[in-house]
């Protein structure tokens, strides 16, 4: 099957219009369009292929859950750990028998997971032999603006960049994953994305589960082509992409063999555009004890619903001692609008061992910020005129342009005002945030703790205070629905010294 690269199907190229903006849908659904024939007929692909494979490949529950391998370093000398990884094209199995091709990091999807240790240095040399631009982000990590992976900062095709991670900051489940612009959504989407966990001393020193009852679960939604390849389309919602498949850690929902003891799972909403809500079947809570990029809440959360939008991020223990040998425990997504997307993965249960794990009844202290210093408003529209684009205070994305400039060391109040008919999960490099309110609605203390992406619903503010700690210089902020981004949902902070 021939594979539609970066550039050919001009992604950079402003190809949405107004007249395509309605494409097809009479006045319902807005659907957005990559100009050009083989746009529209991979469009008509996809519905065509999916009818037609309807089949096992895609039911739930056949594969156990893939682990992706941990990163090796290639040199651990002088307190700093260093690797080394080749973005390019490689064959995967995610259907049975089949093989989809990835364009990821070491060719895999997820790409390999990085563990790292507060205090001490990471050094990753992202090789590109992708054959088209790359930039890698360190979603959540605290980094001088040269190690950010800034959309400008591309890594050409043959060439390489080393990004070093200083892990000053608190542990966290933290990804990388792909960032140019303009060609984010696919190159997620092709499979440039992976889990980066940085670990602490504190955390290190509280009887949570670790090792294999340390589970990462990168969630994200895919759809396959005839071909089994991951079928990226040439038209979807206005609110992004879409898959019908829900895959986690690369395989789609999968099964995973538990004993009976604790389980941390650490979930991570790497979808494109999906947001979910998370629940266990026969109404089981999980124990939230950590989110996005301020890792461990103060203190131990139990909920029966966690919602993920796009890059959220939340560790949850599961205590599977409570179950029977042979209990089976779905992890549903009440959000899905099908079969296939209400079923995230399932969890096996099988007898168990001795439990040495707990959930204590305090995690970590929470963080302390400075008063609050000033205050900025950014309103969330969209344009349609004369081509789509999604804008911040009414601007599209200009690397020329700086559209904040706190300083080091303060704390500001930003209000999101979403003044569109469309959810945008809004993050903020470098800076990490507490959510203050969100509309009227109720927050629950554990989506008030230190984040870096929140969802800003339609048609309401989403009020955070902001820390600008870490380091000087240029970073952007932008809304993570990675359609919404690369059509130019992106600003600029010139953050002060
Ligand atoms: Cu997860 Cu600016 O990105
Ligand atoms: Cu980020
Ligand atoms: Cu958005």
């Amino acid at each position: 099957m021939q594979r539609r690269r970066q550039g050919e199907a001009g992604f950079d190229e402003r190809v949405i219009t107004r007249r395509n903006l309605f494409h097809g849908v009479a006045g319902a659904a807005l659907v957005c369009s990559l100009d050009g024939p083989s746009a529209l007929l991979s469009g008509q692909r996809t519905s065509a292929g999916l009818r037609a494979q309807a089949t096992k490949r895609l039911a739930p529950f056949q594969t156990d859950l893939p682990i992706p391998p941990v990163l090796e370093p290639v040199s651990t000398s002088g307190g700093v750990d260093r690797y080394e990884i080749t973005m390019r094209a490689g064959d995967q199995q995610i259907l049975e028998g089949e093989t989809t091709e990835i364009l990821g990091y070491e060719g895999m999807f997820p790409g390999p997971t990085i563990k790292a240790k507060k205090g001490r240095r990471v050094e990753v040399t992202q090789i590109n032999d992708l054959g088209e631009d790359a930039v890698v982000h360190l979603h959540g990590a605290v980094t001088p603006p040269q190690f950010d992976g800034h959309p400008d900062d591309v890594i050409p095709p043959g060439e390489e960049f080393t990004y070093e991670y200083p892990n000053k900051q608190r542990g966290a489940t933290l990804w990388y994953h792909e960032h140019g612009h303009g060609f984010t959504a696919k190159g997620v989407y092709e499979g440039r994305a992976a889990m980066y966990l940085l670990e602490d001393k504190e955390e290190r020193k509280l009887d949570l589960p670790r090792g294999r009852y340390d589970v990462p679960l990168m969630i994200a939604d895919r759809n396959f082509d005839v071909d089994n390849q991951f079928l990226y389309p040439g038209t979807f919602p206005i609110d992004g992409v879409l898959g019908n498949s829900i895959l986690v850690n690369g395989a789609v929902s999968p099964r995973m063999r538990v004993e009976r003891r604790l389980y941390r799972l650490r979930l991570l909403n790497a979808s494109n555009a999906r947001t979910y809500e998370l629940a266990l079947s026969h109404g089981e809570s999980m124990t939230q004890i950590a989110a996005d990029s301020g890792g461990l809440l103060p203190k131990p959360y139990k909920r029966r619903v966690i919602t993920l939008c796009p890059a959220e991020r939340a560790d949850v223990i599961i205590d599977f001692r409570n179950f029977t040998p042979g209990s089976e425990l779905v992890l549903r997504n009440r959000a899905g609008e099908s079969e296939s997307t209400r079923k995230v993965m399932r969890f096996d249960v099988v007898r168990g061992g001795k439990e040495t794990a707990r959930v204590p009844k305090r995690l970590r202290d929470p963080v302390l910020m400075p008063a609050v210093v000033g205050e900025r408003t950014f309103d969330l529209t969209l344009d349609t005129d004369p081509e789509l684009e999604w804008q911040i205070n009414g601007l599209g994305f200009d690397h020329d342009r700086i559209d904040a400039d706190p300083s080091l060391g303060t704390t500001e109040r930003w209000h999101w005002v979403n003044s569109s008919d469309s959810m945008h999960p809004m993050h903020t490099h470098l800076a990490h945030f507490k959510v203050e309110s969100v509309g009227n609605r109720l927050l629950h203390p554990a989506d008030m703790a230190m984040k870096d992406t929140v969802a800003v619903p339609p048609n309401e503010t989403a009020t955070v205070r902001v820390l600008f700690a870490g380091y000087p210089g240029r970073y952007v902020f932008h809304c993570h629905a990675l359609e919404h981004g690369d059509r130019n949902m992106m600003a600029q902070m010139q953050v002060s010294s």
